[in-house]
């Protein structure tokens, strides 16, 4: 969701400010996506590398999505949202914390649209943590079955230890605001991922600018390394 800085400094407003403008237009995604039945969207809300950041910007970031979670949940009920997090959010301020198990809690049975709250986030840091988990629970294996033959690790094995084990890989990725990178975001599920870039800030990417990346979107053939 870039942009938000430059959207705000443009306007003569702090980034805070850009950020909170930021909130509205995902607010606005998602009722697109449920008009449209998207059945899952993925936010990357703070990367792991986000704590580089100034204090300030930090704080203010958090503080906008405990007011996003303590005034949108209800509404996100009623229209069938369930909120999912990937990253480790162990390392967000307490009441952030809190707030996010609720709303996850809260919004378990939804089933129209899942927004998965990328929080703390970094495809690396997730691909270790799936590595570490995957080799203890190897080593146990063969330590209690004495196996002496080659591990093996299926690619389900594999994607049950990453933070999206419950969703499936990304079909469409936005980047807004003139950036071309992928930033440490879902590498792996990334793998087949169609990209469109738009030189459009976050807090502008409204309905028209959604609709013209799914246009796009639908010109792509897909052939996964195979023949259309
Ligand atoms: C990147 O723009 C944006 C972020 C690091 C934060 C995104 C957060 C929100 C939109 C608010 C909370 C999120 C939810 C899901 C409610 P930037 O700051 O790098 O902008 P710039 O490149 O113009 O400086």
């Amino acid at each position: 969701m870039d942009g938000n800085g430059r959207w705000a400094q443009k306007k003569g407003l702090s980034r805070i400010e850009g950020h909170r403008k930021g909130t509205e237009a995902v607010i606005n995604l998602l009722d697109t996506s449920l008009k449209l039945k998207i059945p899952f969207i993925s936010l990357y809300a703070f990367s792991t590398e986000n704590w580089r950041r100034p204090k300030i910007e930090i704080t203010g970031l958090f503080n906008l999505l405990n007011e996003f979670i303590t005034n949108e949940l209800a509404d996100m009920k009623k229209k069938g949202v369930k909120i999912m997090v990937s990253g480790d959010i162990s390392k967000l301020p307490q009441k952030t914390k809190n707030l996010i198990i609720e709303a996850v809690d809260e919004t378990k049975k939804q089933k129209n649209i899942t927004a998965n709250l990328c929080l703390n986030y970094g495809a690396r840091d997730e691909i270790h943590r799936a590595c570490e988990t995957i080799l203890s629970q190897k080593l146990e294996k063969i330590s209690t079955l004495h196996i002496k033959k080659k591990i093996k690790i299926s690619e389900k094995e594999f994607r049950n230890c990453l933070y999206t084990k419950n969703i499936p890989d990304v079909d469409l990725l936005i980047r807004t605001a003139g950036e071309k990178r992928l930033s440490n975001f879902l590498l792996y599920q990334c793998a087949y991922a169609e990209f469109y870039f738009t030189d459009v800030t976050w807090p502008d990417f409204n309905e028209e600018e959604f609709y013209n990346s799914i246009i796009d979107f639908q010109s792509r053939t897909r052939k996964y390394g195979g023949l259309a």
